[in-house]
């Protein structure tokens, strides 16, 4: 390879082989190569485009905002732009969650959430709480402290000696019940443990921190928001944070603009990125209630939250991010997913009987099977046979990017339903090709990125 570039969660090696895919334009739902051929984005581009790629409002906000301001720091000094976004964000969630910290990624936010949470605790007389509950199978960042509460090895174990270690309990991905046994009985046997680890640690937890309704990285795997409900009663008893990781699901992934609507309940801390800027550019932000902004505020700068990105808040985004809530508004985005939501709703059903195929699932935008060997069996870890549901789905011009067995599609909203009804027929084309393929398998030295979110 002669580029100077070194790519994200890839083994650079298997670039010798098949080189990075070169992109040149985004138009709505669709990215295109040099050559023009199109390729429709169904996965929106690490889950982060919302209303098509290019678009021309979005395009145009940030054109005008460029002309204006395009970065003054955040500390001392504030703007019009990011005071519209902090007020906009109050608007259109919980009425509790006042106070907007923004940062620059998804994982910079979850620092900032456990930080503050943290901090909070021992600004309260309560210095002793210094650990987290988080979910096995749970992501939440690739940054050390996020990484902490991250429970996929393939992206932790290397970094051991770095990480804080905390509590984790077991998750409620329903793909893992076991048969005969109901959603509910599943789920209240997993929160039972998470039960029994809060009250025997409750003293030194800080937070419970969770992806509400779909674990993104582990695969798509999703549960009802039952679970939430339980999970706001269960901090209350035992008066410890709750924090919604709505990185990936937040701004109408799960149907509603977000997660916590649909178990109604509102978490301690909220942290978005991802979507905010509608897939644009960096930016994130931590909500959180009064009654944390106050255990900061205080003549003492060091009771302040002294945390700090050279981005913060910076105008641009920001413009993104209002011209996308304008999009949401002006054009009843959320009313017209459902249609959208229906349609992959039929399509999923109709790979429910399919021999190679199980755990057929849906949460709002975001559908999901996993692909198992024609006797239900499924396959075992280490084949790579997810590389060729992406090699076969690019080959008919879609992006799709298995992880590990899990195929799923997250499109964005400006996809047609036709095209929705297409990704799901490739898919199951894709499956039944990869099915007849001698197995391929992944040593440790070809950790295929394919496999990888
Ligand atoms: C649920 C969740 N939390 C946190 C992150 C980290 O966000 P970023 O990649 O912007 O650091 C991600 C990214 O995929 C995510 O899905």
């Amino acid at each position: 390879m002669n580029s100077a570039l070194w790519h994200p969660c890839t083994q650079m090696q298997n670039h010798e082989n098949s080189p990075p895919l070169e992109v040149v334009r985004g138009q709505g739902a669709y990215l295109y190569k040099a050559d023009g051929t199109p390729i429709l984005d169904a996965i929106s581009s690490w889950w982060v485009n919302l209303h098509g790629h290019s678009h021309p409002k979005i395009n145009a906000a940030i054109i005008d905002q460029v002309g204006q301001l395009e970065q003054v720091m955040l500390a001392g000094f504030t703007h019009p732009p990011i005071e519209q976004l902090a007020q906009r964000l109050v608007e259109i969630t919980p009425e509790k969650l006042t106070r907007c910290f923004f940062a620059d990624s998804g994982s910079a936010a979850i620092e900032v959430a456990l930080k503050m949470s943290l901090q909070y605790w021992h600004q309260s007389h309560q210095p002793q709480r210094k650990t987290f509950i988080s979910l096995q199978n749970g992501y939440h960042g690739e940054t050390l402290g996020s990484l902490a509460v991250t429970d996929i090895p393939l992206f932790s174990s290397q970094y051991q000696p770095l990480l804080i270690q905390h509590l984790r309990a077991p998750t409620p991905d329903l793909t893992l019940k076991e048969a005969g046994e109901t959603d509910l009985d599943f789920l209240a046997r997993q929160f039972a443990t998470l039960e029994k680890i809060l009250e025997e640690n409750y003293t030194t937890v800080c937070a419970i921190i969770v992806e509400p309704l779909v674990q993104g990285a582990a695969g798509m795997k999703m549960y009802p928001p039952i679970y939430l409900k339980w999970l706001r009663t269960l901090c209350d008893r035992f008066n410890v944070h709750l924090i919604f990781d709505e990185i990936a699901v937040g701004f109408g992934r799960t149907g509603t603009m977000f997660a916590l609507e649909q178990a109604e309940i509102t978490p301690d801390f909220l942290c978005l990125s991802k979507g905010l800027t509608a897939g644009y550019l960096p930016m994130s932000c931590v909500m959180t209630t009064d009654n944390v902004y106050q255990a900061f505020y205080s003549t003492d700068v060091t009771r302040g939250f002294l945390h700090s990105h050279s981005f913060t808040g910076n105008p641009l985004a920001a413009r993104a991010a209002l011209a996308s809530l304008d999009i949401f508004r002006h054009e009843n985005t959320l009313q017209k997913n459902q249609q959208l939501i229906m349609t992959m709703q039929n399509e999923l059903a109709k790979l429910n009987d399919h021999p190679n195929i199980r755990h057929v699932r849906q949460t709002g935008m975001i559908g999901a099977f996993e692909f198992v060997q024609a006797n239900g069996q499924p396959y075992p870890a280490h084949d790579a046979r997810g590389r060729l549901i992406a090699q076969f789905a690019m080959s008919k011009g879609i992006l799709l990017r298995p992880i590990g067995h899990q195929v799923y599609m997250i499109p964005p909203y400006c996809i047609t339903s036709d095209e929705i009804k297409h990704i799901i027929d490739v898919a199951r084309q894709a499956v039944e090709w990869a099915a007849q393929q001698s197995t391929p398998s992944i040593s440790n030295h070809h950790t295929e990125n394919l496999s990888l979110p």
